[in-house]
């Protein structure tokens, strides 16, 4: 069957090649659901500026109804000749009703209704990422109260830098998911703007109510310029991003969960549910999932390019590349879902080695910084406290100890300054008691974020 988007004009059969390479039905057919809904408020809105009947309108209604059970059913399969799903439910529209179903494209071109279909379905999968960022926020947030006696290192470089709080860790994860629902709810006003009523790139003679339409779908407002609104994809883009630094955010813990899981760290035990073995090797238990994660976060962040190099040379206004923007937008969508549907379980389920943290967390010297604050609360100038704390821990080095084990006389041949006191700074579970600082790792201002953020997630 010719496809109906060929007109009278067309002299000549499509070639069977070009049907194969144009369709895009075998992608956009999950969007029938936000199709079939725009076309029932566009049947509605002409129906409210006399463009149709009341009886028409029902009967599209209806139909249109109809359709989408047997779609949801799958009992109406996909016909690929007819290029996409708007042609699909078109169609099966005018099959059953005839000219009353032919009146439905009135003042609405297959430009505006790929847009608003594909906003729709962006907005919905939106909201859908953004509970599970909150669920996962949450996951962090459960382990908070049961991990507060555990000390952590804190690296820079990966080399140990300072002793933080165990929750300090969970805390901030849970920031950065913080930062991501924020930019999904900025990116979802944007991509909440009615692009029907644009008709192909012009507009429309016709006297259609575009507020009317954009209401019945929940939108906030309608796109401005009907050129500018054909050739958009900025939210496509856009929302791509927010997934790829969402993978981002999870591709990076998993990366280190998984070092964490090391025998060499020996500092989590991930559930062995979400674990795999070795077809030869009967010891291992291996963190597939966390690798998982790391690897598919390169297809949300390869789908944010294929998107911007899809768009970066396109000419005013609808060009068919725009078709290509469905696989990568859905393909990120699909997979930062699945991430995130994974990692929250294994938050909840995963168990810190505590003893095997504490018996070297004592390693690295991370209260040295913490003894040089204490220098200079006492009235050294930074440099100075700087330098001799580095000349303390070389001597503690070469003796093979902790600062807490350097006796006081090796502290007071080093500086005059320094008296029995500085014990009490010493050793991580000191070095963490001493820290003050808003956003620091101090115990009162993690019991602080923990409690706002109980507060924060119940209201979420
Ligand atoms: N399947 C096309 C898409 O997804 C539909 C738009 C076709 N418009 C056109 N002028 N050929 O973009």
């Amino acid at each position: 069957m010719a496809s109906p988007s060929r007109s009278g004009v067309f002299q000549a059969e499509t070639d069977a090649r070009l049907e194969a390479y144009a369709e895009s039905i075998s992608f956009d057919s999950r969007l029938y659901e936000h199709d079939i809904r725009g076309s029932i408020a566009h049947a509605n809105m002409l129906r409210d500026v006399d463009l149709l009947t009341e009886e028409e309108f029902k009967l599209i209604k209806d139909t249109l109804e109809t359709i989408r059970g047997e779609l949801d059913r799958g009992e109406l399969p996909m016909r690929f000749e007819l290029e996409d799903i708007h042609m699909h439910v078109e169609q099966a529209l005018i099959d059953r009703i005839g000219d009353t179903g032919r009146k439905l494209h009135t003042a609405r071109s297959r430009n505006d209704q790929v847009s608003t279909d594909t906003r729709m379905w962006i907005r919905q999968s939106l909201d859908e990422i953004d509970a599970l960022l909150v669920d996962l926020q949450a996951a962090f947030l459960s382990r908070c109260e049961n991990d507060f006696d555990v000390v952590l290192p804190a690296y820079t470089h990966l080399q140990r830098a300072q002793p933080v709080l165990a929750p300090h860790y969970w805390l901030a994860y849970i920031e950065k998911l913080e930062r991501d629902r924020q930019r999904i709810a900025d990116c979802r006003k944007r991509v909440n703007q009615c692009s029907l009523g644009i008709a192909a790139v012009a507009g429309t003679t016709l006297p259609i109510d575009r507020q009317h339409t954009a209401s019945a779908l929940d939108f906030e407002g309608i796109t401005a310029n009907s050129l500018d609104t054909s050739s958009d994809r900025d939210f496509v883009v856009e929302s791509t991003f927010v997934m790829s630094l969402i993978a981002s955010h999870l591709s990076g813990w998993a990366e280190e969960w998984i070092l964490w899981s090391t025998v060499e760290f020996d500092f989590i035990q991930i559930p062995q549910a979400f674990c795999t073995g070795s077809s030869i090797m009967p010891q291992k238990v291996n963190p597939d999932t966390l690798e998982l994660t790391r690897g598919k976060s390169a297809r949300v962040m390869g789908a944010l390019q294929t998107l911007m190099l899809l768009i970066k040379n396109l000419p005013l206004a609808y060009n068919r590349d725009l078709q290509e923007d469905k696989p990568p937008l859905f393909d990120a969508f699909d997979t930062t879902r699945a991430m995130l549907e994974l990692a929250a379980p294994i938050v909840r389920g995963a168990e810190l080695k505590r003893e095997s943290i504490a018996a070297r967390i004592e390693k690295g010297y991370l209260d040295a910084t913490t003894l040089m604050e204490w220098m200079i609360a006492r009235g050294m100038p930074q440099r100075t406290a700087h330098h001799l704390v580095g000349a303390i821990v070389s001597e503690a080095m070469q003796q093979g100890v902790t600062l807490s084990d350097l006796p006081l006389e090796t502290y007071q041949k080093l500086s005059d300054q320094i008296d029995e006191s500085v014990y009490e700074v010493l050793g991580t579970a000191n070095a963490i008691a001493a820290f003050r600082s808003e956003g620091s790792t101090a115990p009162a201002r993690v019991r602080e974020q923990i409690k706002l953020w109980t507060s924060r997630l119940e209201n979420a």
